[in-house]
């Protein structure tokens, strides 16, 4: 692997445009408008690529559709962070080999995480002969090349070779949503916790220069955006890699620097690197969501250690007690493991003690999956699979309690929430800590702030009123 950090130059960009232009006129030269479909695995950090993929196809004179059924290219934009997120993808890969009966001509390309994998990348090669090209995150910048010597030279192509990564500034961009925007402010990961493939396939810790982030939140801001959520695996790791003199808390001072009625979110926090600053950044600026996710993994010191964290029990609680002595009104969210090799049943109390303490608003639960290549994929892993659902279990409901509890808290209050869409006949908001909130009102209240006074809640959501006052 290289280790150096590569900056896409213009020239390598602006090629990369001449192949979506020569695309583009293949397609008009056969007077035909292609579709294109692109269906998105894993986390935001995909979202946003995948808003980048979309770009390019548009680009190359595609229309975006929402199925593979006769779409003249199918892209997959995988996630490797679990056995079962592969095993879904194989399936519906599988799948494709029907749409692709139906519709000889269409090209399907696999991508993402997955494609940073060569055991993944062999079983492509060896046994779905049916998809045409895969390239791993590394090489994104480049689908227009490989799309273009799919549709030419009718052989599989596959740009897969490992990197420490690159950026690639103006890629063209076609967001799903322009309400709420993806903004990534780093891509890849240094932290190698022990249980974790993301290192491994998209590369080292790189940071974009602030004045390309600032440029790019300004432009949103100024086309109507109301939320922009910052993206890397570690924002408080921002800016380590570049010399600006500027890390994660001065970038989000500077985002809330600009004129304009929005808030700014972010994710993911490492416990590790959440600093004091942070913390009071947070605090003092009315821009910057109250909201946290910050990624916990397991209640026990000897587990944490094990997964290679760099935080124990204590410094992550106490973060916390900081953090929430600033912001009484702060809305907590984690991400847990349970089961990871090894861990003992008082290993597995603490996590519930840790959550007892704590009480998130939210958690994201997930039972210990070996990845291979990674150092705990080689752990010795004594306990038994229906052990770990039971704890499994046990652990949810624990935290639906906690949940039902916080959320039960909100009924009578009114809070100041944006309304962001509509799920059949209710309106759907967002309240500044991120809870969904549903209620009945006019589509033309979509895309901005109003008053909603809370009047029922479950685990998963509240639902309310509009305040009339507003
Ligand atoms: N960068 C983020 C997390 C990215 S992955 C962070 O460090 O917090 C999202 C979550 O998936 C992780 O927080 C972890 O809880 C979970 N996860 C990652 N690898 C896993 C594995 N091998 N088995 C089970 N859960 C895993
Ligand atoms: Fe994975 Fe750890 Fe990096 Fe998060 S910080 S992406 S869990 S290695
Ligand atoms: Fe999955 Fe890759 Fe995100 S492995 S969780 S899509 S960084």
């Amino acid at each position: 692997m290289k280790n150096k950090t590569t900056v896409i130059s213009e020239d390598q960009l602006k090629l990369q445009l001449d192949f979506c232009h020569k695309t583009a006129a293949y397609w008009r030269e056969q007077s035909v408008t292609p579709l294109a479909y692109v269906e998105t695995y894993g986390c935001q950090q995909n979202e946003a690529d995948s808003e980048r993929i979309r770009g390019m196809l548009i680009e190359c004179g595609y229309g975006i559709t929402d199925t593979a059924e006769g779409a003249d290219v199918v892209v997959m934009n995988t996630c490797a962070i679990r056995e079962h997120a592969e095993q879904r993808v194989f399936g519906n890969l599988g799948a494709l080999t029907h749409t692709k009966r139906r519709h000889p001509g269409q090209k399907i390309f696999l991508c993402g995480c997955m494609a940073g994998q060569t055991v993944v990348t062999d079983r492509i090669k060896n046994s779905y002969h049916h998809v045409d090209g895969v390239f791993s995150t590394h090489h994104l910048w480049q689908f227009p090349e490989i799309l273009w010597r799919v549709l030419n030279q009718k052989k599989r192509v596959f740009y897969i070779e490992d990197e420490a990564g690159s950026i690639a500034e103006g890629l063209p961009q076609h967001r799903d949503n322009t309400l709420k925007a993806w903004v990534s402010i780093m891509y890849g990961c240094n932290n190698f916790c022990t249980y974790c493939i993301v290192p491994y396939v998209r590369g080292r810790e790189r940071s974009r220069k602030p004045e390309d982030i600032l440029a790019e939140c300004r432009a949103l801001i100024e086309g109507g955006t109301r939320e922009i959520t910052l993206l890397g695996q570690n924002v408080n790791s921002y800016g380590k890699d570049l010399e600006c003199g500027m890390d994660f808390a001065d970038l989000l001072e500077a985002i809330c620097a600009m004129d304009g009625d929005f808030l700014v979110r972010f994710m993911t926090s490492h416990p590790r690197d959440a600093s004091k600053k942070l913390f009071d950044t947070m605090a003092r600026n009315p821009k910057i969501a109250k909201q946290l996710h910050l990624p916990f993994q397991s209640g026990s010191s000897r587990v944490l250690k094990a997964m290679n964290r760099h935080y124990d029990r204590e410094i992550y609680l106490e973060k916390v007690r900081y953090a929430k002595s600033l912001m009484p009104e702060l809305v907590l969210t984690s991400d847990v493991i349970v089961g990871f090799p090894g861990e003992t049943e008082e290993e597995f109390e603490e996590t519930l003690s840790l959550i007892e303490e704590v009480r998130y608003d939210a958690l994201f639960t997930f039972i210990f999956s070996p990845r291979p290549g990674t150092p705990a994929a080689s752990m010795d892993d004594p306990t038994p699979r229906e052990e770990k659902n039971r704890r499994f279990d046990k652990l949810c409901a624990l935290q639906n309690r906690i949940s039902e509890e916080i959320h039960s808290g909100y009924v009578g209050r009114t809070f100041r929430c944006l309304v962001d869409g509509r799920d059949k006949d209710t309106l759907t908001a967002r309240t500044e800590g991120g809870r969904l909130v549903r209620f009945a009102g006019d589509d033309s209240l979509i895309g901005s702030y109003h008053n909603i006074t809370i009047t029922g809640s479950t685990t998963w959501s509240l639902t309310g009123e509009l305040t009339l006052t507003n």
